[in-house]
């Protein structure tokens, strides 16, 4: 019953979501939400504070994530309200290009609505329509379940392990390197 109900309320949620690539006006609105993100999980790379970006600055990132062919910057939105950022930053040397980085966050109270599966697939699709990317790789907290669950169901495989990557609370934490063909 309870299983039923949470399925009613996640459809009833997803229907309220729409996905959009992300515009140089969404700059101010996107360095509000990071600061957001990274104080509600130790799984992000950054402190909130460490979030120290102009809005110039983030203007100037979205405008490249949208020029670069092998890059893309991809929001979830509830309304008008900021709820998932995702995107893969493609390598620009020639050597290199065809492997891009992605990477994604949600906000704490639309988690475990299905947001982050909608959107790690938008963006696979995205890398298998693109004519440069052939792999996309990503970084995840080893500690991160629920990321590396979402991934592996996708199709991502763990490639590397860097031993200590993460510092915080007075303890290491490994990262995997996951990737995929696309
Ligand atoms: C990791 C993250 C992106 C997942 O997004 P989400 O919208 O919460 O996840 P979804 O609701 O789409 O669920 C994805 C899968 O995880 C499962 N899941 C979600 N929350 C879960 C929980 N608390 N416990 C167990 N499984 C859970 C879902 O059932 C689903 O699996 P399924 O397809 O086999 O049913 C999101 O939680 C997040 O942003 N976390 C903080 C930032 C972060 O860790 N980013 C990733 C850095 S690598």
């Amino acid at each position: 019953m309870l299983i039923k109900y949470r399925q009613k309320f996640i459809i009833l949620m997803m229907e309220s979501i729409h996905f959009r690539e992300a515009r140089i006006s969404d700059a101010a609105a996107l360095i509000a939400y990071l600061k957001i993100v990274m104080g509600e999980t130790n799984f992000m790379r950054l402190y909130p504070e460490e979030v120290k970006f102009s809005v110039e600055e983030e203007e100037n990132f979205i405008k490249t994530m949208n020029e670069q062919e092998n890059s893309t910057l991809q929001l979830g939105l509830d309304g008008e309200k900021i709820v998932s950022v995702a995107g893969i930053h493609g390598q620009q040397f020639m050597k290199f290009r065809h492997c891009g980085e992605f990477g994604i966050s949600v906000l704490k109270q639309y988690w475990g609505k299905g947001i982050g599966k909608s959107m790690t697939i938008r963006l696979i699709d995205w890398s298998q329509q693109n004519d440069i990317l052939k792999k996309i790789i990503l970084h995840v907290n080893a500690e991160n379940l629920v990321a590396i669950h979402l991934y592996q169901s996708l199709g991502f495989k763990q490639e590397g392990l860097l031993k200590n990557d993460f510092y915080y609370e007075d303890r290491f934490v490994d990262t995997y390197i996951f990737g995929m063909q696309v």
